[in-house]
C-alpha cells in the first residue's frame, strides 16, 4: 500500500517535471520568435559602400552587448546594402549569454592596405560567449590590394574567446590572408560557408584552427590559395565533415613545432570531403626542431580529384613558404589563457613532434602526381600506429602508375594499394 502510493507521487513529480520544462521551452521560443533586430544603419551606418561605417557599426555593438535591454540580442546587417569597415574588434562579454549578427548584406573592407602588425585582422571578435554569426551575407576582404607586396597581410574575420560561437551561411570573398580564424574556444559549430580566392592568392587559408576544443565545420565550399583548413596547435576534437575543398592546398594538421614549440593536436576526424584539384589532399606537416604530438586523427571517405600529394606526412618540415610572415604562434594576440602547454618553448632543443595513431580509411579517386601517398617521417621519431584501409587511388592521367613511398613509418593497411606499410 504504501509503496504504491509512493510510486504515484513520484510518478506525478516526475509528470510536473516534464510539464514544467516544455512550458518553459514553449515560452522561451516565443520569446526568440519575437526578438528584435537592431540595424546598424538605426546608429547612422549608410552602406553605400564608400562611407566609413566603422564608428556606427561599433556603437551599434555596443547596443547590442551592453544594452539595457536583454531583449536587443540580434545585431543585423540589412540587406541590399554594402558596409565598408576599417579593421575593429567586437568585443564581449556581453550582458545576454546570446547574441546574434545577421548579415544579410555586405561587409567590405577599405580598398587599401594598412599595418597589419597592429590589427592582425580585419574583423575580429573577442571574449563573446554564445555568439551567432549568419544571415547569407558576403564579407569581401578586397585582398588583392594585399596580395602583391604586403609583409604583414591580416586574417578578414578572426573569433578570439568565443566559447559556442554558431557560424553559418556566409560568404567569404578574397581575404587578405586567412579568411576565417578561430582560437581559444569551445564547443564551435561551422556551417554552409562558401569561400573564395584566386588559387595563386597567397596564404589565403579558409578557416585556421588553433588551441581549440570540439569544433565541428560542416557543409561547406573552400576553394582559395592555400590550405581549405588548417589545425594547428593545442587544438582537439575536430570534426570536419562534407567539405568541397579546391583549389587550394588541401585539409592539413599543422605546421606543428615552428621554432622549436611544444605543439599538439589529436581527435580530429575529417570525414566525407572531396578535394578537387589541391596541391596536397589530408596533410600532416611538423617541424624537424619542435616538440609535442599530433595523433589520434582520422580521415575517412575522402574523395580525391586530381591532388596533387593526396595523402602525406611530412615530419621534418622546413620554412619553405614562410615568406616573412609572422607565424600564428608569434603574434601575441593569440596569447590564450586556454591552453597553458601552448607558450611552452623548448628554445630550440626539440627533437620532432611525434605522430600517432593516424587512420585513413576509404580514400579514394585519382592523384595528379605519380605519388599518391608520401609519409616521409624522422629516422629517430618515426610515425607510428598508421593504418590504411581501402586505400586506393588512381593516376589522374590514363596510363600512368601511382605508386606510395614510406620512410620511417610503422603501420599496417587493409586491402589499399599502398605497398610500404606491413599487409595485415
Ligand atoms: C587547378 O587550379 C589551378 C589554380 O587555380 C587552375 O589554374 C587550373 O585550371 C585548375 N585545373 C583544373 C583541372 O581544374
Ligand atoms: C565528432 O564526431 C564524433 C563521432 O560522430 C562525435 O561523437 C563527437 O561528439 C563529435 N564532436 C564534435 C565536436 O562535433
Ligand atoms: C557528404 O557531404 C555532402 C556535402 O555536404 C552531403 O551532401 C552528403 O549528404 C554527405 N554524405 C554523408 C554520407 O554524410
Ligand atoms: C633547427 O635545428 C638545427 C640544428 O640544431 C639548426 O641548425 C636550425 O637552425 C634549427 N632551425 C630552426 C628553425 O630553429
Amino acid at each position: 500500500m504504501r509503496r504504491s502510493s509512493f510510486f504515484i507521487v513520484s510518478l506525478m513529480v516526475c509528470l510536473f517535471q516534464i510539464s514544467k520544462s516544455g512550458a518553459h521551452d514553449n515560452a522561451k521560443n516565443g520569446f526568440e520568435s519575437h526578438r528584435r533586430s537592431i540595424s546598424v544603419t538605426s546608429f547612422g551606418a549608410v552602406g553605400d559602400g564608400k562611407t566609413d561605417d566603422t564608428k556606427a557599426f561599433l556603437k551599434a555593438w555596443e547596443g547590442v552587448c551592453n544594452g539595457g535591454s536583454k531583449r536587443n540580442k540580434r545585431l543585423l546587417v540589412p540587406l541590399g546594402k554594402t558596409f565598408m569597415i576599417k579593421p575593429l574588434t567586437f568585443v564581449g562579454p556581453c550582458k545576454s549569454s546570446s547574441i546574434s549578427f545577421l548579415i544579410k548584406g555586405n561587409l567590405v573592407a577599405p580598398g587599401y592596405t594598412w599595418y597589419a602588425g597592429r590589427y592582425p585582422s580585419w574583423i575580429s571578435f573577442d571574449s563573446i560567449n554564445g555568439l551567432v554569426v549568419t544571415g547569407g551575407g558576403t564579407i569581401d576582404g578586397r585582398g588583392s590590394v594585399w596580395w602583391g607586396n604586403v609583409q604583414h597581410r591580416p586574417t578578414a574575420m578572426h573569433f578570439n574567446n568565443c566559447n559556442g560561437l554558431r557560424m553559418s551561411n556566409l560568404r567569404h570573398l578574397n581575404s587578405p590572408r586567412n579568411h576565417v580564424g578561430l582560437s581559444c574556444s569551445e564547443n564551435i559549430k561551422v556551417s554552409g560557408l562558401k569561400m573564395n580566392a584566386p588559387g595563386d592568392s597567397p596564404n589565403t587559408d579558409g578557416i585556421d584552427i588553433s588551441n581549440c576544443r570540439g569544433v565541428e565545420i560542416r557543409d561547406s565550399v573552400i576553394a582559395t590559395g592555400d590550405d581549405c583548413i588548417a589545425i594547428n596547435s593545442g587544438s582537439s576534437f575536430i570534426n570536419i565533415t562534407g567539405i568541397f575543398c579546391g583549389p587550394g592546398h588541401g585539409i592539413s594538421i599543422g605546421s606543428l613545432g615552428e621554432n622549436g614549440y611544444f605543439a599538439t593536436v589529436e581527435e580530429v576526424r575529417v570525414k566525407n570531403c572531396t578535394l578537387r584539384n589541391t596541391t596536397n589532399g589530408v596533410r600532416i606537416k611538423t617541424y624537424e626542431n619542435g616538440s609535442g604530438y599530433a595523433r589520434k586523427i582520422s580521415f575517412e571517405d575522402i574523395n580525391m580529384i586530381a591532388s596533387e600529394n593526396p595523402i602525406i606526412i611530412e615530419q621534418n618540415y622546413h620554412d619553405w613558404g614562410k615568406n616573412g610572415e609572422v607565424s600564428f604562434e608569434d603574434s601575441n594576440y593569440q596569447s590564450c589563457h586556454f591552453n597553458h602547454l601552448y607558450k611552452t618553448q623548448s628554445s630550440g632543443n626539440g627533437r620532432g613532434v611525434k605522430v600517432s595513431n593516424v587512420r585513413y580509411t576509404r580514400i579514394l579517386g585519382s592523384s595528379a602526381s605519380d605519388k599518391a601517398i608520401t609519409l616521409n617521417c624522422d629516422a629517430d621519431l618515426g610515425c607510428v600506429d598508421i593504418v590504411m584501409d581501402h586505400v586506393n587511388m588512381v593516376s589522374a592521367t590514363s596510363g600512368r602508375e601511382v605508386s606510395a613511398s614510406c620512410k620511417n613509418v610503422r603501420g599496417i593497411y587493409f586491402n589499399s594499394m599502398v605497398s610500404c606499410l606491413k599487409k595485415h
